[in-house]
């Protein structure tokens, strides 16, 4: 199925950093981990490094989960790639954690594309410092070209700037306008959503759970937003997005939103999963 299709068999399971209830966030081991729990996709953070590559990390320190000092930004690409990513994953959840999960790195965007680039993809950039923005998203744009995936990949942002320029260098790529808890302030206005998600030119539209709204749904399907909610991690917010015609849910537990969207649709006669076919 390509970006952009809406599923008949209940939203998309997109794995939020991978499985990252059960393996560190944005890593080999929590991506494997999704998809060996059935999801239909993966969602990752893109930053840049200094020296221009892209690469798959959340935050814009490495305080929580590194546990060095500086800005994540402020290396080369050369120094992440030795930098074990998944230590302390087994010390904050020992019940959860794995003796390989220490060796775990940080991955490149082309190391995510090349390995799991047959998947849809929703790829997030994050960059605080707004003058590099439009390199963040040439080189997202650039690598996405580079791999052949347009059809498969969604560029996603907080910063709508980001995504704007993406659009500008690649209207074939689709682009998702994240809204958060706090953007930029709570209970913001659909009609606010949907206009900010208008002027930076975006496909999708995707919602802290906190502001899903039937209304805000139906008003952005009705002008052609596909909707998307995160952090999905309980049968009753699977329930009510599949109830609205959510296209995705971002999901820690996608083995955990998979079971019970297989079980819903078999109480159904269906099969719980999609045709490939
Ligand atoms: O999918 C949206 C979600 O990933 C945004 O929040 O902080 O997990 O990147 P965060
Ligand atoms: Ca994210």
């Amino acid at each position: 199925m390509s970006v952009g299709e809406i599923p008949d068999s209940g939203p998309l399971i997109i794995g939020h950093r991978g499985a990252s209830a059960h393996a560190p966030e944005n890593t080999h081991a929590a991506f494997e981990r999704a998809f060996a729990d059935g999801a239909d996709g993966i969602e990752f953070d893109v930053r840049l490094a200094r020296d221009g590559v892209p690469f798959v990390f959340h935050d814009a320190t490495f305080k929580r989960t590194v546990m060095i000092d500086g800005d994540a930004d402020d290396h080369p690409s050369t120094d992440l790639s030795q930098i074990w990513a998944g230590a302390w994953f087994n010390r904050r959840y020992p019940e959860r954690g794995h003796p390989t999960f220490i060796f775990q790195q940080i991955p490149t965007l082309a190391q995510v594309f090349e390995r799991y680039g047959a998947h849809t993809l929703y790829a997030e950039m994050k960059c605080e410092d707004a003058s590099r923005r439009p390199a963040l998203a040439g080189a997202v744009v650039e690598m996405t070209r580079a791999y052949a995936i347009a059809d498969r990949v969604v560029v996603k942002s907080f910063e709508h700037d980001a995504l704007s320029e993406v659009k500008r260098l690649a209207p074939e790529i689709r682009t998702a306008a994240l809204f958060g808890r706090t953007w930029p302030r709570p209970l913001l206005p659909g009609a606010e959503i949907i206009a900010a998600a208008e002027r930076c030119g975006a496909d999708e539209i995707s919602l802290h759970h906190s502001l899903l709204r039937k209304a805000t749904v139906e008003e952005a399907r009705r002008r052609g937003f596909e909707v998307l909610v995160w952090t999905v991690n309980s049968p009753f917010w699977l329930r009510r997005a599949r109830a609205l015609g959510v296209r995705a849910v971002f999901t820690d537990r996608p083995g955990r939103m998979r079971d019970y969207l297989s079980k819903k649709l078999r109480a159904r006669g269906g099969t719980g999963r999609r045709q490939t076919a």
